[in-house]
């Protein structure tokens, strides 16, 4: 005699709300999961963002991203051939600029021999296979840290876009293959586009922040970049405020129709909602940036214990491509591919 009373019939059948709808079946097992599962994250949708630092050898940390380190040329160039053996598509190269070599109107962004534009002739020679992303802006060369020249406090348009032009085909000389304004002037897209179709560089692309926001969430890269302790006020004349959305379709159709190859928006997990709306409403080539402010929290939690950082990264870069992202820019990239490779 069981020493356990026998259940009653009602309570031994589990089934006894008698539902037709039980979501829970497909997710018994792990294969059903696999079966069933909507989205998934590769090496293909990585985008890994490199800071570069003048010297002979070595390696930087930046403090407020642990695990990122500037990087010198040399450096750089082993770490583009650990991303083309990783199969990451692309890197997006960022410079630290000597502040000596920092003034008002940024003029070292149109020296052929800068920091940015060494770099992509030596990654280029080294890993031609791996496509190479320069950022467009004036904020790495600026004394005063804006993407653009000033009049006063004024950042003026006209002005910095003839600027960026030219140095968007400084880098499109150098060898970057996809020239990526972050600038958010009016018009920079279609003045890029002229002057490197002028040039002959009709095969480089063109990824637009078209969507970029004046958030709080880039403050460590302006630690790695060393425009922090530099900026004079903030960027919300010229980079969108976050109560805004529909202002983002519209910054979004005006790149496209000025020639944006593919479009991308940032910050990126706060900013789900306007990539899924970006992708949804033009169908095109669509990327996310998981900005410096967004990994820095992941790994801050982490580090106190608080969140699995493998679990949140992963989770994090997926939510991407749920969203409806083609890719994402990430610190995370070379730790991702890597985990995807052993994962299989
Ligand atoms: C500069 C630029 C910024 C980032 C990319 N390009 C910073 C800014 O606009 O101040 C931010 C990237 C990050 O936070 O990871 N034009």
């Amino acid at each position: 005699l069981s020493p356990f009373p026998r259940p009653s019939s009602e309570e031994a059948r589990p089934s006894s709300l008698n539902l037709s709808h039980r979501p829970r079946r497909n997710r018994k097992a792990e294969w059903s999961r696999r079966l069933v599962r909507e989205n998934v994250l590769t090496a293909n949708d990585l985008i890994w963002p490199i800071f570069i630092v003048e010297g002979a050898s070595g390696r930087q940390p930046v403090g407020s991203m642990p695990g990122v380190e500037r990087l010198t040329i040399g450096e750089a160039v082993r770490e583009a051939e650990r991303a083309a053996s990783l199969h990451i598509p692309a890197v997006a190269l960022f410079p630290y600029t000597d502040p000596a070599l920092r003034d008002p109107t940024g003029s070292e962004s149109l020296n052929s021999r800068n920091l940015v534009c060494r770099a992509v002739r030596e990654i280029k020679k080294a890993v031609p296979e791996l496509g190479i992303i320069c950022d467009v802006a004036l904020d790495p060369y600026t004394s005063h840290g804006h993407d653009g020249v000033m009049d006063g406090q004024r950042i003026l348009n006209d002005e910095t876009v003839a600027l960026l032009a030219r140095q968007a085909v400084l880098q499109a000389e150098a060898g970057a293959d996809i020239i990526a304004p972050s600038d958010m002037m009016d018009g920079r897209v279609g003045a890029i586009r002229t002057a490197l179709d002028e040039m002959g560089f009709q095969d480089v692309q063109i990824m637009a922040y078209a969507a970029k926001y004046a958030s709080a969430f880039y403050g460590p890269f302006r630690d790695a970049i060393g425009t922090s302790a530099t900026l004079v006020g903030d960027k919300r004349t010229y980079q969108m405020d976050p109560a805004n959305a529909n202002e983002a379709m519209r910054e979004v159709l005006l790149d496209l129709e000025e020639g944006a190859d593919m479009i991308m928006v940032k910050p990126g997990l706060p900013y789900l909602d306007i990539v899924h709306r970006v992708k949804e409403t033009f169908a095109v080539p669509t990327f996310a940036y998981q900005v410096s402010g967004e990994y820095a929290m992941i790994k801050a939690a982490a580090a106190n214990g608080w969140i699995d950082g493998e679990r949140a990264m992963m989770e994090s870069l997926l939510a991407f491509k749920r969203a409806g992202a083609d890719g994402i820019l990430t610190y995370f990239a070379p730790q991702v591919a890597e985990k995807l490779k052993t994962q299989g």
